[in-house]
């Protein structure tokens, strides 16, 4: 039986914490889709960690952690990503399986991403640089190259060809690269080593297995379905399908596999880089958001652009997923505001079509509900019960205007901080 936890918005919703908080009713949590542009924040005991690649079971005893054939991972942040986590405490040359369709971020990848970026200049995407969309190019090219390939007898060869390419179109966007390369090719080939020394698997078959003896598996997705390649705001999207469907190709599982699907999202919204976002609050409020939410990139400490709820694209994210329950985080940020925004549509569009980001530079008006706030402290509170009236009447207005229930709602980084609804 596998579940699916997904962002709903641009990332940045909290997924870290919601995953190691519903670890302990899993026996694996499989990681589908992105790479080391993620950066999932977990707090243990009042000590935070971030992971970027590893899922977010690790620090779990009886959890297998598997990264799945749909995730990109760059052999030099991983092996650095390992020593961390395991001096933090985690078993995880015994909890860690690695796809062997994983591809490789090569070190030409990081520098075609900001050889890319640095072309476009006033019209780049704000990508992460860390390679992600060169390497997810690779693999639909077919010239990728997988961690299963340090075994063949043709690495090198595979390695040199692909590279010789990257040098031609590092050359054509007269990028110097020369001395970085050498840089980091050394440590990109030992890193490739050191992770032959962790378990690598054909992933698919061992899913596959584990739900033929009835385990729980988490799919865990990366980034927010509004980066979807697909279905995002493109083309300021990430390169792979963050959306539940994405866990079916990510990992190898047959659709009929898949049985609940819980979309994140935080009471108001985020996104880093550039692209659209109607509810952008560029102003004072904006500014309380991002410093009350410490809204600053877990990865890349970028800060975070901020703006009111959003739920015409929330309802899309939650359409095109398939969300069967939400988890609200970040409730708690919007303590002691006298009054609450949320969009409610678009000016001039129709409700059958939630989201206008399929048309490039299309600017919209969103068209606001305001709600009363509430002057408590609400991160103390556990039960539902106790918080304030205002704030559940919000709650369920989101409900209904969403059509799926809030189970969760996240008061603080905490795992304590978490009250669950009957
Ligand atoms: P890339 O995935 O590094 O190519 O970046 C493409 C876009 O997705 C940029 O706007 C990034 O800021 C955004 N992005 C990528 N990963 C994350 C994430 O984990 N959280 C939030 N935004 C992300």
């Amino acid at each position: 039986m596998v579940d699916v936890l997904l962002g709903l918005q641009w990332g940045d919703e909290g997924k870290g914490k919601i995953a190691d908080f519903l670890t302990p009713k899993y026996d694996v949590v499989a990681r589908f889709q992105g790479g080391p542009n993620a950066g999932h924040s977990l707090e243990i005991n009042g000590k935070k960690h971030v992971l970027n690649t590893i899922p977010s079971g690790i620090f779990h005893e009886n959890c297998v952690n598997l990264i799945g054939n749909g995730v990109v991972m760059d052999p030099i942040l991983l092996k650095a990503e390992i020593e961390k986590t395991i001096a933090a405490g985690a078993d995880v040359r015994e909890r860690l399986l690695i796809s062997k369709k994983a591809h490789l971020i090569l070190p030409t990848h990081r520098l075609l991403d900001a050889a890319s970026e640095a072309y476009k200049g006033d019209s780049k995407i704000g990508s992460t640089l860390r390679g992600i969309s060169p390497t997810y190019q690779d693999k639909t090219g077919r010239s990728g190259i997988r961690i299963g390939d340090a075994d063949s007898p043709n690495f090198d060869k595979l390695y040199k060809d692909v590279i010789e390419k990257h040098k031609g179109i590092l050359r054509y966007y007269n990028f110097d690269f020369e001395a970085k390369l050498a840089e980091l090719e050394e440590e990109w080939f030992a890193a490739v080593e050191y992770l032959r020394g962790f378990k690598q698997v054909n992933s698919e078959f061992y899913l596959h297995h584990q739900i033929t003896q009835g385990k729980k598996i988490l799919a865990e997705g990366a980034q927010g379905s509004l980066l979807d390649l697909d279905f995002g705001s493109y083309p300021f999207v990430t390169s792979s399908n963050t959306i539940s469907g994405g866990a079916c190709v990510g990992l190898g599982l047959a659709p009929k596999h898949i049985n609940k699907v819980t979309g994140i999202f935080k009471a108001y919204c985020t996104r880093v880089g550039s692209g659209p976002f109607p509810t952008e609050l560029e102003n004072d409020m904006g500014q309380f958001l991002r410093d009350k939410g410490h809204e600053y990139g877990a990865t890349t400490g970028r800060p975070r652009r901020t703006g009111w709820l959003d739920l015409p694209a929330l309802k899309y994210a939650i359409m095109l997923s398939g969300v069967d329950e939400l988890i609200m985080m970040k409730a708690d940020v919007l303590s002691g505001l006298d009054s609450i925004d949320v969009a409610t549509g678009y000016e001039g569009c129709s409700d059958d079509e939630l989201c206008p980001f399929n048309i490039q530079g299309t600017v919209v008006t969103p068209k606001y509900e305001s709600f009363a706030g509430w002057q408590e402290d609400i991160s103390v509170m556990r039960e539902y019960q106790a918080l304030p009236e205002t704030f559940k009447t919000y709650i369920d207005f989101m409900e209904q205007d969403a059509g799926v229930p809030i189970s969760i709602i996240s008061v603080g980084p905490d795992r304590e901080q978490t009250i669950l609804r009957k």
